[in-house]
């Protein structure tokens, strides 16, 4: 998107990376990549009218599909819109991985994220990675899951695996509320916005292989 330059609004969220892979609630068909034509074109130059602008609603797109990628989003969904801090969310998720990951016994994962946000209901600014949020390169996703999500625990809704390795198979998160707690320290640009992220993960252990890409729209409010 062309828009990248134009104003360095310091900061969005790794935290989106959760929110990311949280989906759920209405229909929400796939929809190919979007581009800021098609969403909510506002023309009119009035900078009130252009805050103005609808928030944007949530849609995904499995932008690995097309380069084969282990991961295939089969159905996200993620309600409501926009999401409220300190409010529920109700997402679903259906995932499949075609072959374990990662490829190596012991070996890791990790993601790169590019966040944006929408300004004046229109233009998409890319987030600089600011105290680990924004567009910002996770590393050690393994380790970071085995300590959030101790092998002593069985996984959440029920999923086949929820640490390293994950099996070849699917991962199917029927619809399920969630609380969004209000972050102790929260980037005023993401009290009230339209966020674009894209989120590549790679397996470290197969020399950074792209496994998964996926793209997500979506807005917050506070
Ligand atoms: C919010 O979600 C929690 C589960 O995390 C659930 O117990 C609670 O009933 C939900 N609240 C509302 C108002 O839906």
């Amino acid at each position: 998107m062309r828009s990248d330059a134009r104003m360095r609004i310091v900061t969005l969220v790794c935290a989106a990376a959760a929110l990311t892979t949280a989906p759920g609630g209405v229909s929400c068909a796939r929809i190919p990549t979007q581009t800021e034509a098609d969403i909510n074109v506002v023309t009119n130059t009035n900078a009130d009218d252009l805050q103005k602008a609808k928030p944007v609603k949530f849609s995904y797109n499995d932008c690995g599909a097309t380069k084969g990628d282990t991961v295939a989003f089969k159905s996200l969904s993620l309600t409501p819109s926009p999401i409220v801090w300190g409010e529920n969310v109700t997402f679903s998720a259906d995932v499949a991985l075609k072959t374990a990951l990662p490829a190596s016994a012991g070996g890791d994962l990790s993601v790169s994220l590019t966040v944006k946000r929408r300004i004046l209901g229109k233009e998409w600014v890319k987030m600089p990675c600011v105290d680990n949020v924004g567009s910002c390169k996770v590393t050690g996703l393994c380790a970071k899951l085995s300590k959030e999500l101790p092998p002593s625990q069985p996984c959440p809704y029920g999923l086949p695996a929820c640490r390293c390795p994950f099996a070849a198979s699917e991962y199917d998160v029927p619809l399920t509320s969630l609380f969004v707690p209000v972050p102790p320290s929260l980037p005023s640009w993401l009290e009230d916005s339209s966020v674009y992220v894209e989120a590549i993960a790679h397996d470290e252990s197969d020399g950074g292989k792209e496994v998964a890409c996926l793209e997500l729209y979506f807005s917050l409010s506070k």
